[in-house]
């Protein structure tokens, strides 16, 4: 069995992908990682879906010069538009995105009724409904853009009135009939999940694509036989194009534990 000790490269348009590092580092502990946050340009999903596709490629060329064994498109918008485009750049280290294994869990969840709560540009491409269409042609799927719960989840303002209120406006219209199952669709919606199913009904699931992301990243990597040899932890190499102050303080609430504002390098994107 080969391995490959060279980092995986995950990016996002700012710290939310910070979760998908964190359910890496859980399923593989030995994986270094090299983390880009374009906190320069983030929103992304309010934006074009030609300029989220460049604005992804300069992101993408930034892993790529680190010589990561794969990237991880960690942001819902890009995975949604910016796929196909980053895939043909960076062939042919592998390109995870992570819309397909979010619809692969809420089809697992065995929910015939999926709502997908996402941002602007996400909803707008259907990249939801076609993943889940692809598994489970018979799922009837809604999709609600909820562009304002990055800016709470930004803030770390996720408990209390003022969320449960924005996720009551957001899900109130697509409650009847209830939806069994719904998607995360966004790396800042885990921050939100109990105000979020509070508004969507016990009966819901929640489904975070994190951890089926990790588990997609774990399965290609075997099957190139390029995991890390067994040894020390992972390294977590940061970086971010504005703001490492900021990435540093909203960045740990998505990762799980404290980051040091000198331990993100700031990079600029030509
Ligand atoms: N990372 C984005 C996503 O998952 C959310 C933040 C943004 O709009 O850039 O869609």
């Amino acid at each position: 069995m080969a391995f490959d000790p060279r980092p995986i490269g995950v990016f996002d348009s700012g710290v939310g992908g910070l979760s998908v590092v964190r359910a890496i580092v859980e399923a593989m502990p030995f994986e270094s990682i090299v983390y880009l946050g374009d906190t320069a340009r983030l929103p992304y999903g309010t934006k074009s879906r030609e300029t989220v596709i460049r604005y992804a490629r300069r992101a993408a060329r930034v892993l790529a010069e680190r010589d990561v064994k794969m990237v991880v498109v960690a942001c819902n918008t890009a995975s949604a538009v910016a796929l196909g485009a980053l895939s043909d750049l960076l062939a042919p280290v592998p390109v995870v995105g992570v819309v397909e294994p979010g619809a692969r869990a809420a089809v697992a969840t065995g929910a015939r009724r999926i709502l997908v709560l996402a941002t602007e540009g996400t909803v707008r491409g259907g990249a939801y409904e076609r993943a889940i269409a692809r598994i489970r042609p018979e799922a009837s799927v809604a999709s609600v853009a909820c562009p304002l719960f990055v800016g709470l989840a930004e803030e770390g303002w996720t408990d209390g009135q003022v969320p449960r209120l924005v996720a009551e406006a957001y899900v109130a219209p697509h409650r009847t009939p209830p939806p069994e199952a719904v998607v995360l669709g966004c790396t800042h919606f885990p921050l939100l999940a109990d105000a979020i199913a509070e508004a969507c009904g016990s009966k819901a699931v929640l489904v975070d694509s994190a951890a089926t992301t990790a588990a997609q990243v774990k399965a290609r990597l075997r099957a190139r036989e390029a995991e890390a040899p067994i040894g020390p932890p992972g390294r977590i190499e940061l970086f971010a194009t504005d703001g490492v102050d900021r990435f540093a303080r909203v960045g740990g609430r998505f990762l799980g534990r404290p980051i040091d504002p000198t331990d993100v390098q700031l990079v600029n994107l030509p």
